[in-house]
């Protein structure tokens, strides 16, 4: 099992921001890679403002956090990932796009870096497939927040080696997260049900015409949910929640694993959630 002393995370959206700083915060010097210098640097100062909050709740103290966002360095150049142990992928999700990138890891990395996607409902075989050597792939599937929510889904592709395989579950382990080890079947072990049930849900709205205020009480209070349906998906993004719904209703032809119309009409008008603004709820 390889020892990770250096980390690559490369697209510092939600989730890859929310990786970055979880991983700078375990002590692991991590280079991040946006498209432009002005999108890192939002991602730096999104990580910066979390670790700040903490301190002023007393859960850091003020010399940690200035060590953990030194440890965060930041570029667009992938060729700045080549001495890192892990690299960790978390752009777009599409298809094309993460194989071309893994090709160009593939060049640049050292042989013996293991290469992660956090894809949500892609499959990593697939992935893998861009490169000669797919044993060292794997899927590193963290949850929305990345820095709150414990689980990551370890995904062993039909190539995995079991070295990069129980190289990503330690880290997830070292990143203070309860790791589960699984098979690249389509949405890994949550969200083969996650995505159809909230799809369920959001059609409740309609069926049993309550407002999203009462859905989302509903499953608060007599399901134990942490927060509504709506409320998640406004979280996740609809569009994020409409395009794994697709991904997964591509490959597994079930007609609850299809989007809802309402909730593609709101992708469509530009009602993304939290990230846009409005979405079921305004922000
Ligand atoms: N990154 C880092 N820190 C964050 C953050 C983020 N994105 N969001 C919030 N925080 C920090 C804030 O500093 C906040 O404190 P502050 O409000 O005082 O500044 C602190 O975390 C605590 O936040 P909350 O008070 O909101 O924490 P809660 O106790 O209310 O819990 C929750 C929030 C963990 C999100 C909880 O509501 C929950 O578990 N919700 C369910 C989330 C869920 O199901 N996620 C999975 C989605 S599916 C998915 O991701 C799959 C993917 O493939 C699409």
């Amino acid at each position: 099992m390889a020892e990770v002393s250096k980390v690559g995370v490369v697209g510092l959206g939600a989730m890859g921001g929310g990786i970055a700083q979880l991983c700078i915060e375990a002590g692991v010097p991590t280079v991040g890679r946006e498209v432009t210098p002005e999108l890192g640097e939002k991602a730096r100062d999104r990580i910066a403002h979390f670790l700040t909050r903490k301190v002023e709740k007393g859960q850091l103290d003020a010399g940690a956090r200035d060590a953990a966002v030194a440890r965060l360095s930041l570029t667009t150049d992938l060729a700045e990932l080549a001495d890192c142990d892990l690299v960790v992928e978390a752009i777009v999700e599409e298809l094309a796009p993460k194989q071309e990138l893994f090709a160009e890891l593939e060049r640049i990395c050292r042989p013996d870096a293991v290469l992660a996607t956090n894809t949500s409902a892609l499959s990593v075989t697939e992935i893998a497939s861009s490169v000669s050597t797919p044993e060292r792939v794997v899927g590193m599937h963290f949850f929305n927040p990345a820095p709150l929510m414990p689980l990551v889904e370890i995904i062993r592709a039909e190539l995995s080696s079991d070295d990069a395989f129980e190289t990503a579950y330690a880290f997830g382990e070292r990143l203070g997260k309860h790791p589960i080890r699984c098979h690249d079947t389509p949405g890994f072990v949550v969200n083969r049900v996650l995505i159809p049930l909230l799809n369920d849900c959001i059609r409740v709205l309609d069926e049993a015409r309550v407002t999203v205020e009462d859905l989302d009480a509903g499953m608060k209070h007599g399901a134990g949910w942490p927060m509504g349906p709506c409320e998640l998906v406004d979280l996740v993004g609809i569009d994020v929640h409409v395009h794994a719904s697709e991904a997964l209703y591509d490959k597994l032809r079930e007609p609850r694993m299809a989007p809802p119309p309402r909730l593609v009409a709101m992708r469509n008008a530009g009602l993304l959630g939290r990230k846009s603004g409005c979405g079921f709820y305004a922000y």
